[in-house]
């Protein structure tokens, strides 16, 4: 079945990666693509209120397994509810920030839960819907947070040697997979960063026949 195209930012907190997804979203919207630009956690109602809960800085014991399996709640949700129907119905390019591999990043290297069973679990939450590209936005952990101004949420709270492991993750992943994983180098200057982004999505977007 002919659907539309489904892209995914991921990166470290301060990595630049929504910034980009929003450019990229504005620069297909003056095509006139149609564009759903979403987050995980979010995207729905549930998800929105999945989210509250997970960044709550006043629960800093959730047990990693809660966290997991909250995490996954709010995917299936925003699948369900959302992410299926604009691509299989409206066929639009659904952008979304943040996806499965932010949970095999954070949930499996940060928290250190077997990879397989994130895999596993995750499988089951998204049906097994993968996106076609995933565009990584890589920053080190030290200039990444130099960048964030805002109080720090749950996560970000978990210290540096968890982000380190984080964006270990992240670049071990897109070792592996480096055809559906694009990493870019979110230290070049956001407009630049944003061609370099965008070179590699039109490709993708003109082999799809959407652009
Ligand atoms: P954001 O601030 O970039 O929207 O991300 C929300 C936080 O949730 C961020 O610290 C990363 C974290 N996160 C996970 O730990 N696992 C996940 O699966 C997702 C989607 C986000």
């Amino acid at each position: 079945m002919k659907s539309g195209v489904f892209l995914v930012f991921e990166g470290i907190e301060g990595s630049g990666k929504s910034t980009q997804a929003e450019l990229l979203t504005k620069a297909l919207t003056e095509k006139d693509v149609e564009v759903d630009l979403t987050r995980e956690p979010g995207g729905t109602e549930v998800g929105d209120k999945i989210r509250a809960v997970l960044l709550d800085s006043s629960l800093d014991e959730m047990h990693p397994r809660t966290e997991l399996l909250l995490y996954l709640a709010a995917r299936a949700e925003h699948i369900a509810k959302r992410i299926r129907r604009k691509l299989f119905v409206d066929k639009a390019v659904v952008i979304c920030d943040r996806y499965m591999l932010s949970t095999l990043a954070y949930q499996a290297g940060g928290r250190k839960i077997d990879v397989k069973t994130v895999s596993r679990l995750g499988k089951f939450a998204t049906g097994g819907l993968d996106p076609d590209l995933t565009v990584l936005v890589d920053l080190d952990v030290e200039r990444a947070f130099a960048r964030l101004d805002r109080t720090h949420d749950r996560i970000e709270k978990a210290g540096t040697e968890f982000h380190l492991r984080v964006r270990k993750a992240y670049l071990e992943f897109a070792r592996r997979s480096p055809a559906r994983i694009r990493v870019f180098d979110g230290a070049k200057e956001k407009m630049t960063l944003h061609e370099e982004i965008k070179e590699v999505v039109y490709d993708l977007l003109t082999r799809k026949g959407i652009l």
